[in-house]
């Protein structure tokens, strides 16, 4: 990972909302097959600083570069376009739609007829290849669950999202508290879809308060506070005890 070039740069970012700087010149440097944890109190700027890397937000300073080369993103469609997908557990999923339909969401395959003119949704073959994926890939079951995905399971849903962002061909893939309303059982299976997804050379941002599943999940640990970087550490190389020290801003003694 050292030396080698990041995947992704964020360089010096700031975002402000009116005359609160909720972004306060942060560098954000992630590689591909490392999950990088981002954390921080409530308002450090996590969800800001990533929604400017999804085009939710523009950056007011602060270029992003991907491979070394300096990309815009200005909507959500150009970072899907350079492989930047997020899995949000809540808002992922259009609930009335089945499973298949949400991993093809916007991307949809169909069978062209009358001809080049008309298309319809090929609604056996994206069933067929949404299965493959969250079977093969994921080692989830959802053999004949054409219903919506209202009815499943936190982490059942959660997989759909992940589903899609494999299908996808994510390069980043991005986890905004994704286990926080996970029971063990289930937050465990999405440790183990991030080290698949890894694997796969993937980038994982993990953004949690949680620091036990930070500690499991993460390569690498970004603290911000009050939107500003206030240090990254390598997980094997620092400890609970000295990242709650950075995200509260005091030394916090062992107990
Ligand atoms: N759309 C917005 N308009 C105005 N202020 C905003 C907006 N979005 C975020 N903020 C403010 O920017 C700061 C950073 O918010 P952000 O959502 O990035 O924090 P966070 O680190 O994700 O917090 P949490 O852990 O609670 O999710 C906060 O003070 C928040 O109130
Ligand atoms: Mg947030």
């Amino acid at each position: 990972m050292d030396g080698a070039r990041p995947l992704i740069e964020m360089k010096d970012i700031v975002r402000n909302f009116g005359g609160l700087r909720a972004v306060d010149h942060v560098d954000l440097e992630v590689w591909s097959g490392e999950c990088l944890a981002l954390v921080g109190e409530n308002g450090a700027g996590k969800s800001t600083l990533i929604k400017v890397l999804t085009g939710i937000y523009r950056a007011d300073e602060g270029p992003i570069l991907m491979d070394g080369n300096e990309v815009t993103i200005q909507s959500r469609q150009e970072a899907k376009a350079l492989g930047i997908e997020a899995v949000y557990q809540e808002l992922a999923l259009v609930d009335t739609l089945d499973a298949s339909a949400n991993v093809f969401l916007g991307n949809e395959l169909t069978i062209p007829i009358l001809g080049r003119f008309f298309h319809i949704l090929d609604n056996r073959k994206m069933y067929r290849e949404a299965q493959n994926v969250l079977k093969e890939r994921l080692g989830i079951n959802l053999e004949g669950r054409k219903d919506p995905v209202f009815n499943l399971s936190g982490g059942e849903r959660q997989s759909i999202a992940i589903a899609r962002a494999i299908y996808q061909e994510a390069k980043v893939l991005i986890m905004d508290e994704p286990t926080s309303s996970l029971g063990v059982e289930e937050a465990a299976k999405t440790f183990s879809l991030v080290h698949k997804m890894k694997a796969a050379g993937v980038a994982v941002i993990w953004i949690s308060h949680n620091l036990d599943h930070v500690f499991t999940v993460a390569d690498r640990i970004l603290v911000l506070r009050g939107g500003k970087r206030v240090g990254v550490r390598k997980r094997n190389e620092t400890t609970k005890t000295e990242i709650v020290g950075l995200i509260v801003g005091e030394v916090v003694e062992v107990a």
